[in-house]
């Protein structure tokens, strides 16, 4: 089932100098997991070739509404509801002119007048054009058929002129495009109950065992979930984060608090266990700090041995994962982490069997994950094994939320 949740965008190449930027913004989408099919308009062919565009897609390029080969393996219809979003890059005047008035005499603009899916425009055109009557109203007409615009800039222009006009950068259309496929709303009235960082277990007073999570990951999922409208609770270990907008959060220091804290914000529709709880604490936590004895011996070893330093017998956990996948008030999908530094996707697998997940999202934490902004992730489901592709935490959350929200759509 590997792509369910790949997300794919129609890229409408206009004629502009700044179609140069348009190739570098299929390399940042593609980085990001976001697939670009393209129309290169006769214009945009001046600028940019087919060949160049065609090897960044991966995929052919479509120029001519009245190619039989085309129409027959990719009608103009099916061109644009394939796509989640399409966007118009550079945005030329003409193509915004033909869009406002609902003309559709090439590829471009027919596949724009025949979309059902939301459109994103990032004009690009010399400054006294951007300002002029025309293409003001035709802008206010799209904005008010619901096109959305990201730029244009105000800067230095191929023509030599300053003033806005100047195409957008590559990063801010990709940040406008991950805003416009974000599942806003798509969730709401679901209840997620999500956990992030580390568990803290007692030794003594001063002392404690824990691990490295910073608690990134699962903030970013908390805060990825609240924004698509999810009822949000967050059980969340000692990290030093900003809590996330509009979740609930409930501090907690070891991995029993951590259980408490989970059973008393269920029910929930959805679960996702982001904190690296710790699997043992000390059997007894003393209630004074432990003191060094005054005559130590030479080697630790012999110390234990005499008794003169303290042996710290572990005693397991709970699982909390297990405990609430097999709770009587049980989520309806229950997702949890694999941290692994070996056979990664295999002990995943392994895992959502033993823990009765119904997803893992499967990490290798031999790198430098933990702390990090980053992320490689695995999702292991009833249905196979999605690899997705290197992502900020934050973006990882993001998908993570719209998977979820097609799931539990799904299943409604
Ligand atoms: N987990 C939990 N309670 C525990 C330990 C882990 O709920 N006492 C959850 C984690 O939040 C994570 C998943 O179980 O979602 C897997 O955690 P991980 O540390 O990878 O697995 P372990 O159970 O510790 O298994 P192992 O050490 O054998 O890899």
């Amino acid at each position: 089932m590997r792509g369910l949740s790949v997300r794919s965008i129609l890229l409408i190449v206009g004629g502009g100098i700044a179609a140069y930027k348009s190739l570098e913004l299929v390399r940042r989408l593609a980085e990001r997991g976001i697939r670009t099919r393209a129309i290169l308009t006769s214009a945009g062919a001046e600028f940019v070739t087919p060949l160049s565009l065609s090897a960044l897609t991966g995929d052919k390029i479509y120029s001519d509404l009245f190619s039989l080969t085309d129409e027959a393996e990719m009608g103009h219809i099916q061109l644009s509801r394939s796509a989640d979003l399409v966007v118009v890059a550079p945005a030329t005047a003409d193509l915004m002119a033909k869009l406002a008035n609902g003309l559709a005499n090439d590829l471009a603009s027919t596949t724009l007048l025949a979309t059902d899916k939301k459109v994103l425009m990032a004009p690009a055109m010399n400054v006294r054009m951007w300002e002029s009557a025309p293409v003001k109203r035709n802008r206010a007409q799209l904005e008010k058929d619901g096109v959305l615009f990201v730029g244009p800039n105000d800067g230095e222009m191929a023509c030599g002129e300053f003033g806005p006009g100047r195409m957008a950068e590559p990063l801010e259309i990709v940040a406008a495009i991950e805003k416009a496929l974000a599942v806003d709303g798509a969730l709401k009235g679901v209840r997620a109950l999500v956990t992030a960082g580390p568990t803290r277990e007692p030794v003594d007073p001063v002392r404690f065992l824990a691990n490295h999570s910073s608690g990134k990951q699962g903030y970013a999922i908390a805060e990825a979930l609240a924004r698509a409208g999810a009822d949000t609770t967050l059980v969340s270990g000692p990290v030093s984060l900003t809590p996330p907008q509009g979740v609930k959060l409930m501090r907690v220091t070891t991995a029993r608090e951590m259980l408490a804290a989970c059973e008393a914000a269920l029910p929930a529709d959805v679960l996702v266990m982001a904190a690296a709880v710790a699997d043992w604490r000390p059997d007894i936590a003393a209630n004074s700090k432990i003191k060094k004895s005054a005559d130590r011996p030479q080697d630790a070893r012999s110390a234990a041995e005499e008794n003169r330093v303290p042996l710290i017998k572990l005693v397991e956990n709970p699982d909390i994962l297990a405990t609430l996948a097999a709770h009587a008030a049980r989520p309806r999908l229950v997702i949890g982490f694999a941290a692994e530094t070996d056979d990664v996707v295999a002990n995943a697998v392994a895992k959502r069997g033993r823990k009765g997940a119904d997803w893992i999202i499967a990490n290798d934490v031999s790198g430098d994950v933990f702390g990090g902004a980053r992320n490689q992730v695995h999702l292991v489901s009833e249905s196979g094994v999605e690899d997705w592709p290197d992502m900020t935490k934050s973006e990882v959350g993001a998908r993570l939320a719209a998977r979820i929200a097609e799931k539990l759509k799904g299943a409604a």
